[in-house]
């Protein structure tokens, strides 16, 4: 799909089918965010692919948010390797941009998608058991929209350039 296509046709869906997407565009998706760029290269991702009827069982007992799709990603971050100086740290910026390449590559493949953060963190952690290190940063629930799914009126609402955007 043409970039512009991609950014364009993009939108938050919050209603999937049960039809599973093969591993062929689940990879393609996961490469996708391995190429994203991150400080120094330090590569903090940690990206969990929920599948299994257990797994989807625990992110729904985490968040009110997977909208029954049968995938579901979990964009995470290991605090010890992002970069950091003091108290700052990319951590969690680097994990955004890698779930945007993903995002990105999902609706170039034709898969729906949609960016949760409405989610309780210490659950999400407890169920997946990860280490207090690793911070759960964003949900990407993955699949095909049901046919009824259109996007919120939300979706058509931006702010027009010249609120946003000033030259200097
Ligand atoms: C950081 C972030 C957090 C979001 N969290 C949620 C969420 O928890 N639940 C939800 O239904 N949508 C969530 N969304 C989706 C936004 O509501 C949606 O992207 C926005 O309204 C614009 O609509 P569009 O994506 O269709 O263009 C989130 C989006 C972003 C970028």
């Amino acid at each position: 799909m043409e970039f512009e296509k991609v950014i364009r046709e993009r939108f938050a869906a919050r209603k999937f089918k049960d039809d599973v997407i093969n591993d062929e565009l689940i990879n393609k998706i996961l490469e996708a965010g391995n190429l994203a760029p991150t400080a120094k290269n330090s590569q903090p991702q940690k990206i969990y692919v929920v599948k299994s009827k257990e797994g989807l069982e625990k992110i729904d007992k985490a968040s009110p948010c997977r909208y029954n799709a049968p995938v579901c990603i979990i964009v995470a971050s290991d605090k010890n390797i992002a970069w950091s100086k003091g108290d700052y740290s990319t951590y969690e910026m680097d994990a955004c941009i890698v779930a945007t390449h993903m995002m990105l590559e999902a609706t170039n493949l034709g898969v729906n998608n949609i960016w949760i953060e409405m989610f309780d963190k210490n659950i999400l952690k407890e169920e997946f058991n990860l280490d207090a290190n690793i911070e759960p940063i964003c949900l990407i629930p993955l699949g095909y929209k049901t046919d009824d799914c259109i996007p919120s009126p939300m979706h058509k609402i931006r702010k027009d350039l010249s609120e946003i955007v000033e030259y200097k």
